[in-house]
């Protein structure tokens, strides 16, 4: 697993723009070779999506021959509402983009049987030939989508329950008021999720310290299921200083290093 630590949030979002643009335009995506990119929601990517749509202004990328798949969406919000997933990728990224809509996936917490809702997502994944690249947040209990803690690490896209957690962290959005934070999400799984190609899980803030620490430097458990990344062959965590307060000093040391960074 890369670890790769940045100064600042807008450092890391750079960092990940640069790097999703990078892999797109290496990949050379054609309407029968399209690139599959996994997709967060959260305050985490917004740097991400705007230095992207910045670098899609200047010309620098196309997301013409891109298929999209988002993560989770809450259950039972309507799709314009504006706490939706639907809502929050749509004006974040997708208005600002070139990507046909019909290549843009995002799991329907309305559908009429949300378990066929979740067997049709992961068929479709499977149609298009996998994700290339899954980009993610983190929850400050360590979840990834919303694969709380004790998801199996072999899950697969399905209705989860939200912790009360989630429900307090995601209240800020909702007023501040857990009472209207839905409590049930559909989610890609963890296992789904370790299928991509390629997993690139963003960190930023001391809030995320306690999580990051786990991740790194403690076994594959599945109370912290983004630990799940350990067992991937291509894996990479990009956080900026603030979330690694809580790593050891020597664990930073090694791997800015490695990754040729510079060691203040
Ligand atoms: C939600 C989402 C996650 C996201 C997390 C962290 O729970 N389901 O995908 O990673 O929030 O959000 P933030 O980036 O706002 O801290």
């Amino acid at each position: 697993m890369r670890i790769i630590i940045q100064k600042n949030k807008e450092k890391v979002a750079q960092w990940v723009a640069n790097y999703v643009i990078q892999k797109i335009n290496q990949a050379n995506p054609k309407p029968n070779n399209p690139f599959v990119l996994g997709l967060p929601t959260g305050s985490t990517p917004l740097g991400t999506y705007r230095e992207i749509i910045a670098l899609h202004q200047a010309g620098k990328v196309s997301f013409k021959n891109i298929i999209t798949f988002n993560m989770d969406e809450y259950v039972g919000l309507p799709e314009n509402h504006s706490e939706s997933y639907h809502y929050f990728m749509q004006h974040n990224l997708f208005d600002h983009l070139d990507i046909p809509s019909e290549n843009i996936n995002i799991l329907n917490g309305n559908a009429p049987v949300l378990e066929h809702e979740c067997e049709s997502y992961e068929e479709k994944i499977e149609a298009v030939g996998g994700i290339d690249l899954f980009l993610g947040g983190i929850g400050p209990d360590g979840h990834i989508a919303f694969n709380e803690p004790g998801s199996s690490l072999n899950s697969r896209t399905r209705i989860k329950t939200l912790t009360y957690d989630t429900l307090v962290a995601n209240s800020r959005f909702f007023d501040n008021d857990i009472n209207k934070v839905p409590k049930t999400a559909l989610t890609v799984g963890v296992g789904t999720i370790l299928e991509a190609r390629e997993v690139l899980i963003m960190a930023t803030g001391y809030n995320k310290s306690r999580a990051l620490q786990k991740v790194v430097e403690e076994p594959v458990n599945h109370m912290w299921t983004v630990s799940a990344l350990q067992t991937h062959p291509r894996g990479i965590i990009v956080c900026d200083n603030e979330a690694t307060m809580e790593l050891k000093v020597g664990t930073v040391r090694y791997f800015k290093d490695i990754e040729k960074q510079e060691i203040l």
